[in-house]
């Protein structure tokens, strides 16, 4: 004891000897089920050794055995100065710790990647699969006994949780919130739907390159997420569904102290969590599931969230192949959009989370929801809601503008719908119903017009001699997971200008990729099997061939025989064609090599087989 007495008073001394002799008992093992500082420790062949290492270095940074001593709650910083959407992290990480230490645990954030949209060539996508092995194997490597995941720009939320699913630990998520809208000549705007709508009329001529400059300046006037209902605000709305946030946490501007209220509100519910152990794969049902989906369709959300909702899905070890894409159509089916945001309508977050945000939301859908669903609560969504009464404002004659009653929907039913018939698209394809311009494209047809890539179409789009009529369907190949790794969001096919300049707006648009949440149009998405693969039967359509949809029945074809389109495989097959690609994967290094040899496809969740609950070469 005389040794220690240089290190404090006689009291902590003690109390220290007693630590010690009650946690390095050498004839005791250390038990692998160990909370705290005792888990995952670092092999060196000793337990007791690894312990006594672990606490000498982080003891390096200041902390007492009585910090140690607490539940320790780690808090993920994906803050990069790269990441404008996540810009408020530095604020909202003091506010997290002051609610964890507030509440009796340890707070101890660590770093992982932080991808944004702009910023993440070739494509963010791409890196999602990337972040979700960073996120999932710094939980398991590190003594968190509950993990708080600050996320918000669009492949963030989705690989934290694809993560956070796999580590099995507790995990609680956090957003950074939308940002605001900005302002021009008198009218609202924000990215992302007026970049690409005022884009568009600068394609055509309707806008100069001082109104688009002027704009540029505008669209994106604070630190946030997309302040529209695009992936990033989908998967926020989708986290509160799942019952992966609070109630009210999706809506709220990243840059309000509300945001930073709910910042300190989530450390107090990790301490919680870590307390009672709540882990996502016992959390998470198939009622939780449903429910995201249910909402999905309420609020008009993303497609890009239908394909993390199935890589999502598919982590979970009993869920994983139970909840085919088809669900979303069933779900659809019962489910109107109540949502009045762009693209699907005519507003911002910002109304969204002033008009009640989720709270009121989940109230209106109450009838058409899973209300047993567990919650990071540890009650059910139903409890929660009892909880948290929304009060309708008494705003024109008792009608809440932005989230409309379910008498009165903003869309009938099917905001998204997935095509799951026909043969363009075999194992799946997506649409956003609701943000179709010309409702009568939902039922069209009309001769193709083929890309076989995004250079092809750069280059042929604004060809003047181009035989396009607004009647053609614009099809975009080979920009699939595989063959255009990442799946980019180039599936916002552009009409082409002699159209635009002639007001045309929207035409059926068809590809293998992806499009942004705040995208509209008729555009069907996500076709699988993607160009690519030498079975695709998009690989082989060609100019000229007539291809149909019909939103209402789910089909999505082309009218060329199953005997042409056989002929046409098999001579692509003798051309080398896209066999190259599809083959070349076993040769490319790094990981765009892991990345091809191991991507499934859309309608899986272009996630890596091996990462999947099914395991090593997934489904
Ligand atoms: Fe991050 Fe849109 S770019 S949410």
């Amino acid at each position: 004891m005389p040794k220690l007495s240089a290190l404090g008073s006689q009291e902590e001394e003690h109390h220290r000897l007693v630590f010690w002799a009650t946690h390095y008992d050498l004839s005791t093992p250390i038990d692998p089920s160990s909370t705290g500082l005792k888990q995952n420790l670092t092999s060196y062949g000793d337990a007791h050794f690894s312990l006594f290492m672990r606490k000498l270095f982080i003891k390096a940074l200041g902390y007492s055995e009585d910090a140690l001593s607490r539940p320790i709650i780690g808090v993920v910083n994906t803050y990069s100065a790269f990441n404008p959407c996540h810009a408020n992290i530095p604020q909202m990480l003091d506010a997290v710790k002051r609610g964890v230490q507030l509440s009796g645990g340890l707070a101890i954030e660590f770093p992982t990647i932080s991808l944004h949209e702009s910023f993440a060539s070739p494509t963010s996508m791409y890196l999602r699969n990337l972040m979700s092995m960073d996120t999932e194997e710094m939980i398991m490597a590190q003594p968190v006994d509950a993990v708080i995941l600050i996320g918000g720009c669009d492949k963030t939320t989705p690989a934290q949780l694809m993560g956070g699913i796999s580590a099995n630990k507790p995990i609680i998520h956090l957003v950074t919130g939308p940002m605001m809208p900005g302002s021009y000549q008198g009218f609202r705007i924000g990215a992302c739907t007026d970049c690409r709508n005022n884009w568009a009329k600068f394609r055509a001529g309707t806008i100069d390159i001082e109104d688009i400059s002027a704009l540029n300046e505008e669209l994106a006037p604070t630190g946030g997420t997309c302040g529209v209902m695009g992936t990033a605000s989908t998967m926020a709305c989708l986290l509160v569904a799942l019952g992966l946030m609070p109630l009210d946490s999706a809506t709220a501007p990243a840059v309000s102290s509300a945001r930073l209220r709910i910042a300190e509100r989530t450390g107090t519910y990790a301490v919680t969590l870590a307390k009672t152990q709540l882990r996502p794969q016992t959390l998470l049902t198939r009622d939780s599931f449903l429910n995201a989906i249910t909402v999905l369709q309420a609020i008009g959300g993303s497609t890009n969230a239908i394909v993390h909702l199935m890589a999502i899905i598919n982590r979970h070890p009993t869920l994983a192949g139970t909840i085919p894409l088809s669900t979303v159509n069933s779900i659809g089916a019962t489910t109107p959009l109540l949502v009045d945001l762009k693209p699907s309508g005519d507003n911002y977050m910002t109304d969204f989370h002033a008009a009640g945000g989720m709270v009121a939301l989940l109230h209106e859908l109450k009838p058409l929801l899973h209300l047993s669903a567990r919650t990071i609560t540890g009650k059910t969504l139903g409890e929660d809601l009892a909880q948290t009464p929304f009060r309708p404002l008494p705003f024109n004659n008792n009608r809440n503008p932005i989230i409309r009653p379910l008498t009165s929907p903003l869309y009938p039913h099917s905001s998204l719908i997935v095509f799951t018939k026909g043969n363009l698209a075999p194992g799946g394809a997506v649409l956003k119903a609701s943000a179709s311009k010309y409702r009568h494209l939902l039922q069209h047809r009309g001769p193709a017009i083929v890309f076989t890539s995004p250079a092809d179409m750069a280059s042929r789009i604004d060809d003047p001699s181009l035989p396009v009529t607004a009647d053609s369907v614009l099809i975009l190949q080979h920009i699939g997971p595989v063959g255009n790794p990442g799946m980019p969001e180039a599936g916002l096919i552009p009409i082409p200008r002699k159209l635009a300049a002639h007001g045309v707006e929207d035409m059926l648009r068809i590809s293998d990729g992806r499009m942004s949440g705040t995208a509209g149009g008729t555009i069907i998405l996500h076709v699988s099997p993607e160009a690519a693969d030498p079975e695709s039967v998009l690989g082989v359509v060609r100019d000229g061939d007539v291809v149909f949809c019909d939103v209402a029945q789910g089909v999505l074809g082309a009218e060329v025989s199953g005997v042409e389109i056989e002929r046409r495989k098999e001579e692509r097959r003798e051309r080398g064609g896209t066999r190259g690609v599809w083959e070349a994967r076993k040769g490319v290094r790094g990981y765009r090599g892991l990345y091809m040899r191991e991507v499934n496809q859309a309608e899986m969740g272009a996630d890596f087989g091996f990462l999947t609950a099914a395991g090593p070469g997934g489904w």
